[in-house]
Order: C-alpha cells, then structure tokens, then sequence
C-alpha cells in the first residue's frame, strides 16, 4: 500500500510555485493510496515568527489543502506540533547524520552564504533531520514535493538505510515524487531564481491570495526576451517558466501548448496564461476564504487528524526505542 506525506510551512504567503510543485500533486495522489498532509510549524520556529502569526498562518496552510481538494475523510491532515513523537524521531535520528552532510544542503548553503555560518540557528541547520522524522515517522512511501526539497528526502532515504542496516528493518525508505512539470516555479521578474515565499510582496511572485488584477499586472510584466518565439528551451528559461505554469494549471502538455502558440508572440500567450491562471486561481480561494470564516471546524479538523496521526507515530516511536534500549 502506497503512502503519500508532504507538508507546507507556515511561513509567509503561499505562491503558485508551493500548489503546482506540491499541493496539486497531493491533492492527485489522494485515493491512490494512504495520504497524509501536515503544517510542519515546528520548522517555523528558525525565522521565530510572530505566535499570532505563526498560528494565523497554521489554520491557514490547513485551509489551503483543503481548497484544493485535500478531503479530512480522506486523508490525514494534521500539524506537527500536536504529535510530539515527531521532534522526538528527530533528536534520535540527529545521532544518524553528520554535520558534513548537514553543511552540504543546497537550501542551508543558500540561505547560510547570505548571512554567514556563525549566526545561523541550530534549528536551520537541522531543519532536514526534522524533515526525515516527519517522512520516517509515519512510513511514508512516497513524498511529493518541488525540486528544492529532492535532497531533503535523499537525505530522509539515507538516514533510513543507515538506521535499518543497524538495527535492522524499521523505516520504509521514501522516495521523493517530483512532477516534471510545475515542480520548480520560477520569479517571473527573475526566471534564474526560483519563486520563494521569502520574497513575499515581489511583482515575480503568483500569490495565492493575489487578486484578479495583480495577476494579470504580474503576468503581463513578466520577463521574457527578444525573439518573439514560444518555444520550451533551456535556453529560454522566462518563456520555458510561463509555459510551465501553463501547463501546471491546465493540465494540458508543453507541446500542445507551444503548438497553440506557434507564430504568435508573447502577448497573447501572457494573456491566455493570466485568465487561465485566475480562473484556478480564484477558485480556490473562493473554497479558502469559506473555510476560515469557521475557524472552530478548522480547528476540530486538526484535533482529529492530530489524534490519528499519532495513533501512527506513536507506534512507530515505540519500535525505534525497544531497538535502541531506550527504557
Ligand atoms: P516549503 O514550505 O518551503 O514548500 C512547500 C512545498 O512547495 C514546494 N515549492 C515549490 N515547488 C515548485 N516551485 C517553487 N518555486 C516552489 N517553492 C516551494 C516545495 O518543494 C514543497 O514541496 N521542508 C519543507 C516542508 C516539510 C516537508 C516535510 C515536506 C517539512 N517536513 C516532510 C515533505 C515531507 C518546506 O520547507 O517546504
């Protein structure tokens, strides 16, 4: 039986890149096998985020999986704060990782390069050994998720061989699914970097709080390059960036697409690109903005997948600590 697991932060406003690279994906995966979706608030902490915020931006990401689709019958949809087996797994698990593969986290490098080594929280730092318990805790099998997160579940596998081929089998080993399209959403100011919600309030980020204006504004100033031709190249990341997005939101291939498009220029396609991203667009925020007028059901929905979630964790927890000798 397939296992699928992902979590969104809740830091900051969730962009067009966070539901084409992941929250789509979950929300396709749902009902082909077990699901299991969380707010890894606990990952929060290392940008020690404003409480009220933090827990606005908790029931929120909530809501969010649940516009798109996520269904609490369905799946698990919990927050990690509520099982406490998760930062348990983690302190155990940092005695199954070095720091030289911690050091060597593309995101860590990225965001230590900009301030230094010296002043980072411990908390960033260990952020993928965090990762790996939320993965391993509950036997994961499959964990859709963007391309900048690929090496965290590498990392997830690593620890879980590493654990197994001492103690024996205890972890499944998970496997990283990243959808070909959609899975790195690139600044629409700046298609060499990837969209971030660090970079909130940007004209190159697709919010999904944005409104029908600010979309079509953002598109329509959208980078592209001189020659006039809708084509997927490497060569092209601005146009290869608009087609994705496309693509992500109509489910329609990179062919079919630059096929359409062939001989007209960028304007037309920034247009069709714009109504057809609103269209998705306000639709979920329709279904988001029902859900958080009652926040009492948000919070039972998250009381329920928090007691099921460590119905699991617990169990597992257990079986990690009888292996360890823990008493
Ligand atoms: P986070 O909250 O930064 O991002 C949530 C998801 O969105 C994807 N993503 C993108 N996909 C495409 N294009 C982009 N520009 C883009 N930016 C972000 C991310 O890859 C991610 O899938 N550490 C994780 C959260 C986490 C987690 C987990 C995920 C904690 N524990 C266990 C899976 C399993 C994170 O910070 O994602």
């Amino acid at each position: 039986m397939k296992r699928f697991l992902s979590g969104i932060q809740a830091t900051g406003d969730l962009h067009i890149g966070n539901y084409l690279g992941a929250i789509k994906p979950c929300v396709e995966l749902q009902g082909e096998g077990e699901s299991i979706y969380f707010v890894p608030n606990l990952h929060s902490l290392n940008t020690r985020p404003d409480p009220a915020k933090l827990r606005k931006e908790t029931l929120s990401n909530i809501a969010w999986f649940m516009a798109a689709g996520i269904d609490p019958n369905k799946s698990i949809l919990y927050v990690q704060s509520g099982v406490s087996a998760n930062a348990e797994l983690c302190w155990i698990l940092n005695n199954f990782v070095t720091m030289g593969e911690l050091s060597r986290q593309t995101q860590y490098k990225d965001k230590s390069s900009k301030k230094g080594v010296e002043g980072q929280l411990v908390g960033l730092f260990a952020y993928p050994v965090l990762m790996a318990a939320d993965i391993l805790l509950y036997s994961a099998t499959h964990v859709p998720v963007g391309e900048d997160q690929a090496q965290h579940v590498e990392l997830a596998r690593d620890i879980a061989e590493r654990f197994n081929n001492i103690y024996g089998d205890t972890f499944v080993v998970p496997e990283a699914v990243v959808r070909k399209v959609g899975a790195r959403v690139m600044n629409l100011q700046n298609p060499d970097k990837k969209m971030s919600k660090s970079d909130e309030g940007q004209s190159g980020n697709i919010l999904l709080l944005d409104n029908k204006e600010s979309i079509q504004n953002k598109i329509k100033r959208a980078v592209t390059d001189s020659e006039g031709l809708v084509e997927f190249s490497d060569t092209k990341p601005a146009i290869a960036n608009l087609l994705q997005i496309y693509s992500g939101v109509t489910g329609d291939g990179i062919e079919t697409i630059t096929a359409k498009y062939a001989g007209k220029g960028y304007g037309e396609l920034k247009t069709d690109l714009a109504n057809v991203v609103v269209d998705s667009i306000v639709e979920l925020q329709t279904k988001y903005h029902e859900l958080l007028k009652n926040e009492d059901y948000l919070l039972e929905i998250v009381k329920e997948g928090n007691r099921k979630a460590n119905e699991i964790a617990s169990a597992k927890l257990l079986e990690v600590k009888v292996k360890l000798g823990l008493l």
